[in-house]
């Protein structure tokens, strides 16, 4: 069902530091910030060859990141997000094997305005993982 790793997210505490350390240190092509304020995220993209890191800000009162940041103040992965062909396919299947879905498991725009759902970290390995349909 899953196909490809779309993308790694990572909350940092400092998204100017943390775009340096990717394209400085490790010498990779990052993009400006772009604030995503219906998201509640300021992002940097990392291009890679084979996929994206996502370095993400908390914006606003109510980012989803915030609680994070404050348990993981130096910054740690997020989640992973892996693309699905049907998404609602996709959550149905997850649903009757007894995943669960968060949220009200319906799909919502994601970040790259396509129709993404998160899944629950107990239920996979202790990781957030997101669906992307692409
Ligand atoms: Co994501």
């Amino acid at each position: 069902m899953i196909g490809k790793l779309n993308h790694v997210a990572i909350v940092v505490p400092d998204l100017e530091k943390a775009a340096a350390i990717y394209r400085d240190t490790l010498g990779a092509t990052v993009s400006a910030p772009l604030d995503l304020p219906e998201h509640g995220v300021t992002t940097v993209f990392v291009e890679l060859p084979n996929t994206k890191i996502e370095l993400l800000l908390p914006l606003g009162d109510n980012s989803p990141i915030t609680r994070f940041l404050v348990k993981n103040p130096s910054g740690s992965m997020h989640h992973v997000c892996y693309e699905v062909d049907d998404i609602i396919a996709a959550r149905d299947m997850l649903v009757a094997n007894g995943a669960r879905i968060l949220g009200d498991g319906e799909p919502k725009n994601g970040a790259h305005n396509k129709p993404v759902l998160f899944l629950h970290p107990k239920d996979f390995c202790g990781t957030l993982i997101e669906l992307e349909q692409v």
